[in-house]
């Protein structure tokens, strides 16, 4: 069933263990989603960005979400992903989104502040739990000088003073993962992260979270993160899939036949990450 972000996490934070956050944008990743998380016997978060809601149109989305989660025996948060716009996160609000992110991450602190306050202050008052952003999540495609990396990283001071200001339920530091998929290994700044869990006491977000080792993530987890968004590894091997498909028969005609093993195969992918997080068998 359908349940709040802040409910999972706070089972997630009395077990010691991370929930997957997957992207969807379409009906095929979002039954991969619901089936590998009721396969696993795991909580879930089904997240979709600005872009997914536009793609797909809200009704559909949420309509396709509220039906995995309605149809489920295990609790599922419908999240949106990184909203930047106060009127798109209260849209999202409006039409039963149980969780919202507001990326502020953008804005100098004062405004970042501001904004994800005035966040907050509505989304508390009608059940709706809020994961704030603070350092910039670069994207794989942003150049960035080693020199100039670190720049970007979240400083534990301004993520006390955030969270404490804030009352954000969740908080995305930028500690070295990126969105997409990473040309190198990814080197995460795990004494940071450390230190932003200990002043904050929130769960943690690990954005960019495709690509990075096992071992990587399973050592964020231990130290707090509880929410690992996922997207990347997802799209890749929906997309190989397809691909596989119609080069192997270039006749085939009907959408079912190369999508539904398409979704089988994200189910997979999405399976694994779950048992990764150490969220399997926790719903
Ligand atoms: O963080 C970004 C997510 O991967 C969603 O990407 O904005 O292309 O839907 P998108
Ligand atoms: P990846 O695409 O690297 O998995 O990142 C997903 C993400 O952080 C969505 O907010
Ligand atoms: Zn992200
Ligand atoms: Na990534």
């Amino acid at each position: 069933g359908l349940v709040t972000c802040a409910e999972i996490l706070a089972s997630a934070e009395a077990g010691g263990y991370a929930v997957g956050a997957f992207n969807c944008n379409n009906m095929e990743i979002v039954q991969a989603i619901i089936r590998a998380a009721e396969a696993e016997r795991s909580p879930v978060i089904i997240q979709a960005s600005q872009g997914a809601i536009k793609y797909a149109g809200m009704g559909y989305i949420v309509a396709l979400i509220r039906e995995a989660a309605a149809s489920a025996s295990v609790p599922v948060a419908m999240h949106l992903d990184h909203g930047t716009d106060f009127q798109q996160v209260m849209l999202c609000i409006r039409n039963g989104f149980t969780s919202v992110m507001i990326d502020g991450s953008h804005h100098p602190l004062s405004e970042n502040i501001d904004i994800t306050k005035r966040v907050v202050e509505v989304a508390h008052a009608v059940g709706v739990s809020v994961e704030g952003e603070l350092g910039r999540i670069r994207g794989v495609e942003d150049e960035v000088r080693v020199s100039e990396r670190e720049a970007f990283f979240t400083d534990p001071e301004e993520a006390r003073i955030f969270v404490r200001e804030t009352g954000v339920d969740a908080l995305a530091p930028s500690i070295g993962t990126a969105h997409g998929r990473y040309r190198g290994k990814p080197e995460l700044d795990f004494d940071r992260l450390a230190q932003i869990r200990k002043l904050t006491g929130v769960p943690l977000v690990l954005h960019g979270s495709s690509g990075v080792p096992g071992e990587d993530i399973r050592r964020a987890i231990s130290l707090g993160v509880r929410k690992v968004n996922i997207d990347t590894d997802i799209r890749e091997a929906f997309v190989a899939e397809v691909r596989r498909r119609l080069e192997a028969d270039p006749s085939e005609i009907d959408p079912r036949r190369i999508l539904g093993p398409a979704r089988e195969k994200a189910c997979q992918v999405i399976r694994e990450k779950i048992r990764l997080f150490g969220s399997a068998g926790k719903a």
